[in-house]
């Protein structure tokens, strides 16, 4: 696992910006993953104000959302559809229609969940899935005790969904989230905190701000490999 700690949560907005810009560049076509929450909040301004000055576009790009809810209308302002909408999506050049998000309208949740995996695969699977995390280690709405192999269900993509993104870019903010981080990165792999089997992924990179990153045992050590590597290698 990549870890970067950075001094507050604005440089880890414009760090996150900058690897989603980059997996845009090098590939137009990229199939991001998007979260909701508070804390990617900052990293969607940051890319509408980038978009607004030329330097990164989405529309060749796909997006899959991570979770919605069941039972919220897709137009309900809390939906997270309606969410990532409002935050990101109506504000840069994706297209509507290259926008998922997990269909909970119909009568069979089971069939949905199948038919957003087939959409995630026929996409050619995530290039760059962006996480955020709960404060009990929660990651998506795989809540303590999920299984590490899940797929998306009722519920959620899973963790087994999520592990098999190509790159996977956490962000947490906050001394709330210290005790989170610091089980997912450096606790043992387990059910009870499902963001641990980040773990068990080639490509994770985690942006911490200083106060997210308080509890880590090797702080020190993560702020000095992230300080002399050359941009180039860094992600
Ligand atoms: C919710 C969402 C998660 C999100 C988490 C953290 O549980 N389902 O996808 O990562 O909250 O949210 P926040 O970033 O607001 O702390």
């Amino acid at each position: 696992v990549e870890v970067v700690i950075l001094p507050g949560a604005g440089e880890v907005a414009v760090l996150a910006a900058d690897i989603i810009q980059w997996a845009l560049t090098s590939k137009p076509t990229s199939a991001l993953g998007l979260a909701t929450g508070s804390t990617p909040l900052a990293t969607y301004m940051e890319l509408r104000s980038r978009f607004l000055q030329g330097r990164v576009s989405f529309a060749e790009a796909t997006a899959f959302l991570l979770d919605e809810y069941v039972g919220l209308g897709a137009d309900h302002p809390q939906s997270y559809g309606s969410v990532i909408r409002r935050e990101l999506v109506d504000h840069v050049d994706l297209p509507l229609s290259s926008l998922f998000v997990p269909d909970t309208r119909g009568d069979d949740l089971v069939d949905a969940c199948a038919r957003y995996e087939a959409a995630i695969r026929n996409a050619g699977g995530i290039d760059l899935q962006l996480l955020g995390i709960g404060t009990d280690g929660h990651l998506g709405f795989n809540e303590p005790i999920s299984s590490l192999a899940s797929r998306t269900r009722v519920k959620t993509q899973g963790i087994g969904t999520i592990l098999d993104a190509r790159h996977l870019l956490l962000l947490a903010t906050g001394q709330a989230k210290a005790a989170a981080v610091t089980a997912a990165i450096e606790g043992p792999v387990r059910a009870l905190c499902p963001a641990s089997a980040l773990q068990l992924h080639p490509h994770v990179t985690v942006l911490l701000d200083e106060p997210a990153a308080a509890e880590l045992s090797l702080g020190s050590y993560y702020r000095s490999t992230y300080a002399h590597k050359p941009p180039w290698q860094r992600f």
